[in-house]
């Protein structure tokens, strides 16, 4: 625990990437001679979470022996918890440009400056035993391993300092860790509980929030905003969707919106661990992991996100997970349940296909209100309409 009474981080204390202003000065300086590798959006996220503290205990992206760490046992090579590899891939041609132990310029595509890597190992790996492992699949149709596969086939290792963010969505929401852990202890909250989110928010979402804030001091609702497929709902529409729900549903004093940068990577289990962690990061003491957590397709079990963490030892792993089976409105119960609290057959309980949902909205038909709050969902039909 930390002074404040809140969870300490992973590792024992935020670990902050960020360069400071007498290095700033002297990477400015040097970043002319350096070589220059231009990275996209998932590494942009990742060096933001790098910069903030969200990845600690991690200095920077994954050398070989971390990595393997990860993708094999689901710790960094020292024993901590660790799910999801962190990594800075290049192309081989790239690759042989660079020399082990020099310093290199990562950049946008304009060429501005984001952050210097000390190149302490370049590696090759095995997209295949990475799909394997972390997507349990080799299946190109897997968003996530589609991204493997794509991306260069060497991985650059090493300590970052990063210099610049990218201009920032949502800044009002772009809470760092040191930040949400202070606002935390100024409204005295210990136990709270954190929720990762990639959809609009329906009716389920908000009952198993509203549980879990039976039991602790305050919820922070931590949608992802980073990268995630293109058919998913854009992260300006789920904000507005939550700006709206919060104002109508939610008591202030117990609830923030804060916006978690990360891109979604459809890992499923190994993304509820790595979801958590992070949380836990941020200062959140619980963590609410509903059904298919992260999932995509049909490549994880309802419930193998919560089989997972019977994998760690929870001293190490710190934050303590919160399971929800999967909820619904059930007519007979009148109100939100759960197989595990509702005696009812299926034909009592309200449940929408997201494909019949989304049919709906574009067709300008509001749910019904057990599915999703009337105010939500004319917030995604205007949307839809808008895009249309
Ligand atoms: S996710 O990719 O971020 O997991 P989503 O935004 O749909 O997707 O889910 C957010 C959280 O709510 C996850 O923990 C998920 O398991 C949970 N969840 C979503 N729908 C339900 C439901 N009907 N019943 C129980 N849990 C749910």
């Amino acid at each position: 625990m930390t002074t404040d009474g809140l969870i300490t981080p992973q590792g024992g204390k935020l670990m902050i990437n960020l360069a400071s202003e007498a290095e700033l000065q002297e990477l400015q300086e040097q970043v002319s001679e350096l070589p220059r590798i231009i990275i996209g959006p998932r590494q942009l996220a990742d060096l933001e979470q790098l910069a903030n503290g969200a990845y600690s205990p991690l200095q920077g992206f994954l050398k070989r022996d971390d990595y393997l760490s990860v993708i094999n046992t689901m710790h960094l090579d020292n024993g901590l918890p660790w799910s999801i590899p962190i990594t800075l891939p290049v192309t081989r041609e790239q690759a042989a440009t660079l020399t082990e132990g020099e310093r290199i310029a990562l950049v946008n595509d304009k060429g501005e400056l984001y952050a210097v890597l000390t190149l302490e190992e370049k590696y090759m790996y095995n997209k295949h035993d990475e799909a394997r492992q972390v997507y349990r699949t080799e299946d190109d149709a897997h968003p996530g391993v589609a991204v493997v596969y794509q991306q260069g086939e060497v991985l650059l290792g090493g300590p970052v300092r990063v210099v610049e963010l990218q201009p920032q969505m949502f800044q009002q929401y772009r809470y760092t860790p040191t930040q949400t852990r202070q606002i935390f202890a100024r409204r005295g909250w210990k136990r709270i509980v954190g929720f990762q989110t990639r959809n609009p928010v329906h009716r389920a979402h908000e009952y198993i929030q509203k549980c879990a804030l039976e039991m602790v001091d305050g919820l922070y609702l931590h949608p992802l905003i980073g990268a995630t497929k293109s058919d998913d709902i854009p992260a300006e529409v789920r904000m507005r969707c939550y700006e709206v729900l919060l104002n109508n549903y939610y008591p202030a004093d117990r609830a923030i919106l804060g916006v978690l940068p990360a891109a979604m990577r459809y890992a499923g289990p190994r993304e509820a661990i790595f979801h958590a962690l992070m949380r836990k990061n941020y200062g959140c003491s619980h963590f609410i992991v509903g059904r298919d957590h992260a999932g995509v397709g049909n490549y994880y079990g309802t419930y193998d996100a919560h089989k997972i963490f019977a994998e760690f030892d929870p001293q190490k792993l710190g934050i303590t997970p919160l399971f929800f089976d999967h909820t619904f409105y059930c007519r007979q119960c009148e109100g939100m349940a759960s197989a595990k609290t509702c005696p009812h057959g299926s034909d009592a309980h309200v449940t929408l296909s997201g494909t019949r949902v989304r049919q709906m909205l574009q067709s300008g038909i509001i749910p019904p209100s057990e599915f999703t709050r009337p105010q939500v969902a004319k917030v995604l039909i205007e949307a839809m309409q808008q895009q249309a």
